[in-house]
């Protein structure tokens, strides 16, 4: 039962100490973020596991991005571990290798060589890949003058390619990409959607001439679900409400919202509240509760009423977690994600990119 595995998880982490290091990502329910040593939004996590090479082990209690994140940035000798290998991210896998390779190869009959710039020192694409994609998409960029971005730096990234290459070619979030390029004045009709069914020149009748940030379909099935009703709603019911969404929701979701922000800009901006407010917040349904707990004197509640979390990361069960740290106590590492050094070494790259990126 849940007290059984809480003892067992505090008792192996007490016999492991510095040995281990338990990263928990804010979705990730109570039980597990209890027991984790940085909590903190994909950004801050990747940061975490970069600096803890003392660690032997890094348990990352999230998905299988961020573990393999984790594994590019810690140390040669460092396990990473996911507790359980079955917490994917649907996004992540909406852009296959072979997919943007293909879409790659069909941008280059367009626009040229996408790999040599042009006379003023511009490259014609830059390829900005979302941190929620394989580590296999992130060695691709690396290779290609690219730059991966997470949801708390995606405008200074774009800043970032914008001042090496004419477009950015923006993947997987469809979302992500539209909202960020929006909100820097992109016009829409300048973000054609790269659709790979369909054959070149059939691109949503994209000029792709005039595009500045072709986006991919991809999409989080979380946060897709907010609605403009929703916030109509909570407005209706909460005057004065303040409605702070993800930028992975539909545009219309954004734009009918307050404010738009990273999980830890939603954290942030509850906390620097200083009179009782109520928040209506389009994010996982694991972070609003917690975030609700924690702040008694606001009333913050999830724009979504059938409660949605995202069952990838509910995957990470206490369960599992018990069994990878008590398995290291036995002197066993089980789950260990590890990238191929042929893959690691350019997507290592395209993360330092970001990394070293400023505002
Ligand atoms: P953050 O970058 O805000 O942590 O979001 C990660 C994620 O998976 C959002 O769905
Ligand atoms: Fe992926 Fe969406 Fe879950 Fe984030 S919330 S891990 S983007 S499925």
């Amino acid at each position: 039962d849940e007290a059984e595995l809480d003892a067992r998880i505090t008792a192996a982490k007490a016999t492991l100490g510095e040995r281990v290091v338990v990263l928990g990502h804010f979705y990730q329910r109570e039980e597990v973020v209890r027991h984790a040593d940085y909590v903190g939004d994909s950004f801050q996590l990747a940061n975490a596991a970069k600096a803890r090479t003392d660690a032997e082990a890094i348990v990352f209690c999230g998905v299988h991005f961020m573990a393999e994140t984790a594994d590019l940035l810690s140390g040669p000798d460092q396990a990473v571990i996911l507790p359980n290998l079955a917490a994917g991210c649907s996004m992540a896998d909406m852009a296959s290798i072979d997919e943007v390779e293909q879409a790659w190869e069909e941008l280059a009959d367009v626009y040229g060589d996408l790999d040599t710039p042009d006379a003023e020192g511009l490259l014609p694409v830059i390829p900005v890949t979302y941190m929620n994609s394989s580590a296999a998409i992130k060695g691709f960029v690396g290779r290609h003058h690219g730059i991966v971005c997470t949801s708390s730096n995606a405008r200074t990234v774009l800043e970032w390619a914008f001042e090496r290459g004419r477009r950015v070619l923006f993947f997987p979030d469809q979302h992500l990409g539209r909202n960020t390029a929006k909100a820097m004045g992109v016009p829409l009709e300048q973000m054609p959607m790269w659709n790979p069914r369909k054959p070149l020149g059939g691109n949503d009748d994209a000029t792709l001439e005039d595009a500045r940030v072709i986006l991919w379909h991809g999409f989080c099935s979380v946060h897709r679900r907010f609605s403009v009703s929703q916030i109509d709603k909570a407005r209706a019911e909460h005057p004065g409400v303040r409605v702070i969404v993800h930028p992975e929701c539909p545009m219309e979701v954004v734009d009918a919202a307050d404010e738009a922000g990273s999980t830890d800009y939603i954290r942030k901006a509850i906390e620097a509240a200083t009179e009782p407010t109520t928040f209506a917040i389009g994010t996982e349904v694991n972070l609003v509760q917690r975030l609700a707990a924690e702040h008694p004197q606001h009333e913050i509640f999830c724009l979504d009423p059938v409660v949605c979390p995202c069952s990838t990361m509910y995957r990470i069960h206490p369960g599992y977690l018990a069994w990878v740290l008590e398995s290291l106590v036995a002197g066993e590492v089980v789950n260990r994600i590890t990238v191929p050094a042929d893959v690691a070494d350019p997507a290592r790259v395209a993360l330092e990119r970001m990394l070293a990126a400023k505002p």
